[in-house]
């Protein structure tokens, strides 16, 4: 079928993510991509693109690898699915390898398909944990402003409660804290370290609001991958000992969400591989099989683990698709070329490469403001020249998004910030490309 006829199907019958089908009609049908090779895509009018956000921050690997999709035909040949209550050999192999990289006894793994499915998981388990112990006041979670963690019934009112508000009543037991992002709007001047303490500080209090007997968890981000309107850089590192340390005195779990910051995003393994503490609940999906195929994970600490034994207390909870051999075997192929091409420290240094490129072109753009972010997970803020204070209009953030494409970007960007989340194999060549690329899209701004 040719081009046009597709883009006129999807305008009349797809449903997508992140794009109206009304925007789609009027641009005659979406973007459709045909090729896809390491950090780029070619699309079905024969435009290629570099990926700067690598899909949804998730093709970790790059497009295009042959090794798994080699592997994926060769277990849906062998074995396809598996009968209830049984299991297969990539499963085993893959809990296995994700138990021995992640921190301290985070040993038992349940296996899911995304990172909604992995995180409304997690909060399940760190309910259940309290009521099986005895604690049946501990329901709430806290979150923090802004933050994303997924989009089904429960995860979609942790963080961000307004954009959902459609979808109401709202889930029981939220409780919101601030983002400790140093380069947040909220931070009036204070050091990187004293704004840490602040946000740290103030889930000890909401704790003690609420009281601490009807706090299940907090979850977070390791480090916020995505903020509306802010570019973000780590909190400092006294953030994460405080809030083990909260999390410890109060009988709080820490569930950490690793979907995007895990699988070397931001230059180590794990994200909260930079802050050295251990949660108690660790979520994983995107990285883990750089979206060749759907999996996600809820890895958890042998303790939390222990309340679930034994036959009357099993986790009430199956999903058909969850743990599937191909995706398992998607997801060991992957890790295992991270481990073999050494994309972990790629991510490191290609991404502090990347952050002085973008320092280099604030000198010579005073559009740019902040700058933030580590790894590969880096964004800017574009600030009007004029008036700090002031936004920049709509005009000006379609005159951006069509100037990026034009020059073959294509990125996350509302028009007041600009996100880079490359596959993390990319090469310093390939960043300069990208700069030289951007340099062009605001000197013509
Ligand atoms: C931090 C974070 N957690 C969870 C999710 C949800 O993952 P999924 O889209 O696989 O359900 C996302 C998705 O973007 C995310 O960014």
């Amino acid at each position: 079928m040719n081009s046009n006829n597709l883009k006129s199907i999807a305008s009349e019958h797809l449903w997508m993510n992140s794009k109206s089908w009304l925007q789609s009609k009027k641009e005659d049908g979406p973007r459709i991509i045909i090729d896809a090779k390491g950090i780029y895509v070619t699309d079905s009018e024969g435009n290629t693109f570099i990926d700067c956000n690598a899909g949804y921050s998730s093709v970790n690997l790059g497009y295009g690898r042959p090794e798994i999709a080699q592997v994926v035909k060769d277990q849906l040949n062998a074995i396809s699915y598996f009968p209830q209550a049984s299991t297969t050999e990539p499963l085993i192999k893959l809990v296995e390898k994700l138990a021995s990289i992640t921190p301290g006894d985070l040993n038992r793994i349940y296996p899911v398909t995304g990172g909604s499915e992995a995180n409304e998981t997690a909060i399940k388990i760190a309910r259940g944990y309290h009521v099986r112990r005895g604690e049946r006041g501990r329901y709430k979670i806290i979150s923090r402003e802004g933050s994303y963690h997924g989009a089904t019934g429960g995860v979609m009112w942790l963080g961000s409660p307004n954009k959902v508000a459609e979808f109401g009543v709202p889930y029981p037991g939220m409780v919101y804290t601030s983002q400790p992002n140093p380069l947040s709007k909220k931070n009036k001047n204070k050091s990187s370290y004293d704004y840490a303490v602040d946000c740290a500080n103030e889930v000890e209090r909401m704790i003690l609001y609420h009281s601490s007997k009807t706090i299940a968890a907090v979850i977070a981000e390791p480090i916020v991958s995505q903020m509306p309107d802010e570019v973000v850089s780590p909190p400092d590192i006294i953030y994460w000992e405080m809030l083990r340390d909260i999390c410890d005195r109060y009988g709080v779990l820490l569930i950490v969400d690793e979907v995007v910051c895990g699988f070397g995003r931001t230059g180590k393994w794990f994200g909260i591989d930079h802050f050295g503490i251990k949660p108690d609940i660790m979520t994983v999906a995107k990285g883990v099989v750089s979206c060749y195929v759907p999996l996600g994970a809820v890895i958890v600490s042998e303790d939390i683990a222990d309340a679930y034994v034994g036959g009357d207390n099993l986790f009430r909870q199956a999903l058909t698709f969850g743990g599937h051999p191909a995706a398992a075997a998607a997801a060991l192929k992957n890790i295992e070329i991270i481990e073999k091409e050494n994309l972990v420290n790629n991510a490191a240094e290609v991404g502090l490469y990347f952050l002085n490129k973008l320092n280099d072109l604030k000198l010579k753009h005073n559009i740019i403001g902040d700058i933030g972010g580590i790894g590969l997970m880096l964004g800017l803020s574009l600030i009007n020249s004029d008036s700090v204070n002031e936004s920049l209009n709509d005009d000006f953030s379609d005159r951006l998004k069509t100037k990026l494409i034009r020059e073959g970007l294509l990125l996350r960007t509302d028009g007041k910030t600009i996100h880079f989340g490359p596959p993390i194999c990319i090469n310093k060549n390939q960043i300069d490309e990208i700069i030289s690329k951007l340099d062009k899209v605001l000197f013509e701004l």
